[in-house]
């Protein structure tokens, strides 16, 4: 499996996938304020990843605090959770996170008797807790959406929603995974995805690792390939899903969206619940998260662009829930009307819980 990130002894360990796909390299982040910066500089990305990532610098900031009572390790809880939450503002599985880490500190630190030392234990398992449940998430997305994808043919994505971007296996790359496990004789085309060429250097890097054909293209090219016949179906993953079933993901994948839906080809979307957020009405409530823009102004350190011209670097956009085939969780399959989908599917959730 591709170590993405783990949890070790001398504390959280990151595949640098700045790095990749020509060096594997790894980094460790020592304290929270490193996690925070390994996931604002990209070397852990996708958005369940940065969810575990998060939920792990926090079970690494209060591991190393020195507090020696609740009530300071609580201030140093806040501080965490507060700098870990600025480093990214799209992907909601961030927010989840440390959420999930927060509740989980504040119902053992209102434990009568309990030691700082347990609390520190129990945070550390509740981490990984979480990065086992992301891979599980992934492994039942791809039992779900197997189904849904061509027995044989060419199937595009749009970034990577792979490995890298979970704690393994993946959500759109988990159900193709699965879809070929299960025998379908799927090729894969992976956009490049400007400017950080998350397809390009990510997706393909891992596709090839488990032996699954993959051609790069560029982000101008899908339309023609759609045109002439040759793609069988779109899926892509999520950073957040609106409650009206709208999806933020990578920019660039509306326009493949509106092309997917011109053609006729179903387009997907894979995502764990995490990633759903019904507290966010529709896409244009989502924050779409503005980069640098050297990225695209530079190529490998290269400068593209003349001096003094205007540059856009959105890392996200919105694709609208009427251009979304199906969206398929760990829970099963969503379809459209999504709003109501996702409601019914909460109730069987919570009657499954109380059973
Ligand atoms: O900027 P990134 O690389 O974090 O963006 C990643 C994506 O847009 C992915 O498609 C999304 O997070 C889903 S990952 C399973």
């Amino acid at each position: 499996m591709i170590p993405t990130l783990e949890w070790t002894k001398e504390g959280v360990r990151f595949l640098d996938q700045t790095k990749l796909p020509l060096e594997e390299i790894y980094v460790t982040a020592t304290s929270y304020d490193d996690v925070a910066t390994i996931i604002r500089d990209m070397i852990v990305r996708g958005a369940p990843a940065i969810g575990v990532s998060a939920a792990m610098g926090i079970a690494l900031g209060v591991d190393r605090s020195k507090a020696t009572s609740i009530d300071d390790l609580s201030k140093e809880v806040e501080k965490m959770s507060d700098v870990l939450a600025k480093t990214r503002p799209t992907a909601v599985n961030l927010f989840w996170a440390i959420e999930r880490m927060r509740a989980k500190y504040y119902a053992l630190a209102s434990m009568e008797g309990i030691t700082i030392p347990q609390i520190k234990q129990k945070l550390i398992d509740e981490a990984q807790r979480m990065y086992d449940e992301d891979i599980q998430a992934c492994k039942d997305m791809g039992a779900f959406g197997a189904e849904l994808l061509p027995k044989e043919g060419t199937v595009l994505t749009h970034c990577n929603a792979g490995a890298l971007a979970t704690c393994g296996y993946g959500t759109a790359l988990g159900v193709i995974r699965a879809a070929v496990e299960r025998g379908a004789k799927i090729d894969v085309l992976a956009d490049e995805t400007r400017p950080y060429l998350q397809g390009a250097r990510l997706t393909a890097w891992e596709l090839l690792h488990d032996g699954i054909k993959t051609t790069v293209l560029c982000d101008n090219m899908s339309g023609s390939l759609m045109r002439q016949g040759r793609i069988k179906a779109v899926i892509v993953g999520a950073d957040r899903i609106a409650a009206n079933g709208d999806v933020a993901n990578k920019i660039g994948t509306y326009s493949v969206a509106v092309l997917a839906k011109e053609h006729g080809i179903p387009f997907y979307v894979a995502a764990p619940w995490s990633t759903i957020d019904v507290a966010t009405a529709t896409g244009d409530d989502i924050p779409i998260e503005q980069r640098d823009a050297r990225e695209v102004t530079h190529s490998n350190g290269k400068q593209m662009t003349p001096n003094g011209c205007g540059i856009e670097n959105p890392a996200f956009d919105v694709t609208p829930a009427k251009y979304v085939t199906a969206i398929v969780t760990e829970k099963g399959v969503l379809r459209a009307p999504y709003a109501e989908s996702m409601r019914t599917m909460m109730d069987e959730i919570a009657e499954t819980a109380k059973a």
